[in-house]
């Protein structure tokens, strides 16, 4: 039997999309039935699934309201299966603020859903000045400079790590 897995992901500019995306590449489709949902129209039932990854970007310091809730509403059903839960915000491209237990955006959110999932990471993001509207522009330069980034870029900068998020999904299917 194929094992079942959903991957859960909230994105507002495609980054999170993108890593759904890579996990979705990784795994074997002759071992696995694997796909992908948006959380705006997501209405499977969770005991149809072995495996549910949930990934969701920081927005002005939080995850989608919507990830949120679906946490709280399912935590029952979410505890008979194998989940994994990852993060994405600019903050995790720092060292010292790229784990589980160090990045300050997944310790909050843990700490206030009350959920453990199995498998738990953070990845870093994209930063890409030119697509953001002015006011956003704004704000992420004021992020950046408080948390010593680039406030400026000609091209789009990704930090994130395809070796952890290959890690990540290996750790997701060890109970194949
Ligand atoms: C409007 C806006 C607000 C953001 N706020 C934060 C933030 O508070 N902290 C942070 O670390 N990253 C922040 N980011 C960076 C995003 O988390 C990062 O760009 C990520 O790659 C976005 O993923 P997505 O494209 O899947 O939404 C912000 C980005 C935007 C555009």
């Amino acid at each position: 039997m194929k094992q079942k897995i959903g991957i859960l992901y909230s994105t507002v500019d495609g980054q999170t999309l993108k890593i759904c995306n890579y996990i979705h590449g990784l795994m074997d489709p002759k071992k696995t039935s694997a796909n992908l949902y948006s959380i705006d129209n997501f209405n499977s039932n969770l005991a149809d699934f072995d495996v549910l990854i949930i990934g969701a970007s920081i927005r002005y310091g939080k995850h989608n309201e919507k990830i949120r809730e679906f946490i709280l509403n399912n935590r029952e059903d979410l505890g008979k299966i194998r989940t994994g839960f990852f993060s994405v915000n600019l903050v995790a491209r720092k060292d010292n603020k790229n784990l589980p237990s160090t990045n300050p955006y997944l310790i909050k959110f843990i700490e206030q859903i009350k959920w453990e999932p199995d498998v738990l990471d953070v990845f870093a993001g994209k930063l890409d000045y030119k697509s953001y509207p002015f006011f956003d522009r704004i704000m992420i330069k004021l992020i950046m400079k408080m948390t010593k980034g680039p406030t400026k870029t000609d091209q789009p900068i990704e930090y994130t790590d395809w070796e952890r998020v290959k890690n990540f999904t290996s750790k997701m299917l060890e109970d194949e």
